[in-house]
């Protein structure tokens, strides 16, 4: 069993992922600023609260806690406008904060490293689903910031023999709400969760981006995982660099992909209520499709999506969200 630090393990996709490395047998530590994360999300595993680009404060953590046999890291900033606005922001933190937690992490003798990556990489590519052998063409400076990342893991595997993989995720959704895991963004962007808000009142409507885009409906079609399949391929991923070899960049996803209006509808159904809907232009960089293939993860890992059926996504996302507000 091995001895885990997890950046980021007090947001939602480190949460999950953090109890299911527990629950798999390993001991973890959570390192996280708590500037968009929640405590209570890590549960009872201890929390050092600090900053990936603090290289003092990371040290101090890997030496305090340690040794550690891995590293997975979700510590990052991840809005696609707000990247857009703040470049510098998002290479400072994403990409600098990388380099400062690696530097400190090699220096503490930590040869496997899991990156939190995404779909973003790849850019507008035309076919699909998208395998990881498509260009990596970011067009936002998230997606460019996630893929230097990758970059320097694989100079690292050369140099210092670390073995690595970069998870690329599609659209991340769902909830564990019996484990007392969702997702708390503030303020909340992503389809999901911005259409239940606006079903239970929490605000006047969902604005439907785009409804004139070259597909069935004139909607966007994306390829939603649930968080709970996500939380499932880092430990995969991590037990493979363990076993003594790398990973590189896989893709995660279902290689199925639904419409916006798709979802909306599956809103529906599970809430029993109507989305009230504000039809808007286009959003900015919205690629009409992204469905992944991810065929290598599941070749390699064994892994494959148990839990991203569509109702069970959004009715995780719905209990979940009731919970968290008190609705
Ligand atoms: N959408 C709406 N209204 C909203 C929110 C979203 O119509 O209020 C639409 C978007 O325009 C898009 C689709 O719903 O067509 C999905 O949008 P999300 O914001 O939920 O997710 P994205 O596909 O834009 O982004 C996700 C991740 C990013 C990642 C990206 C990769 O959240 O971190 O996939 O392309 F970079």
């Amino acid at each position: 069993m091995a001895h885990l630090l997890v950046t980021g393990g007090a947001g939602y996709i480190g949460s999950h992922t953090l109890r299911a490395l527990r629950q798999a047998g390993h001991t973890a530590v959570v390192y996280d600023d708590l500037s968009s994360g929640h405590a209570f999300l890590a549960g009872d595993a201890p929390l050092v609260e600090g900053s990936v680009q603090d290289a003092n404060a990371v040290s101090r953590a890997l030496e305090r806690h340690g040794p550690f046999d891995g590293v997975l890291h979700f510590a990052a900033l991840l809005s696609v406008p707000d990247s857009v606005v703040d470049p510098l922001r998002y290479y400072r933190n994403n990409v600098t904060g990388s380099a400062t937690l690696l530097e400190a992490a090699l220096a503490h003798g930590v040869r496997a490293f899991v990156l939190s990556s995404t779909a973003a990489v790849y850019g507008t590519p035309e076919a699909q689903p998208i395998p990881e052998s498509t260009p990596c063409r970011p067009v936002n400076p998230y997606g460019a910031s996630k893929w230097m990342v990758e970059r320097m893991l694989a100079d690292l595997e050369r140099s210092h023999e670390l073995r690595w993989a970069a998870l690329r995720y599609f659209n991340a959704c769902g909830a564990d709400p019996a484990a007392g895991l969702g997702e708390c963004h503030d303020p909340e962007t992503h389809l999901i969760p911005v259409a239940l808000e606006a079903v239970a009142g929490l605000r006047p409507a969902l604005p439907l981006f785009g409804t004139d885009y070259p597909t069935p409906d004139g909607t966007c079609i994306r390829d939603y995982v649930h968080v709970s399949d996500l939380a499932d391929a880092h430990v995969r991923a991590l037990e493979h660099l363990l076993g003594g070899a790398s990973l590189g960049a896989r893709n995660l996803g279902t290689g199925a992909g639904h419409s916006n209006r798709e979802v909306l509808a599956a809103v529906e159904r599970v809430t029993g209520k109507r989305v009230p809907v504000e039809e808007k232009p286009r959003r900015p960089g919205d690629p009409p499709e992204l469905v992944a293939d991810a065929s290598r993860m599941t070749g390699e890992t064994g892994w494959s999506p148990r839990h991203s059926a569509l109702e069970n996504v959004v009715s995780t996302a719905w209990q979940w969200l009731r919970h968290w507000k008190r609705l």
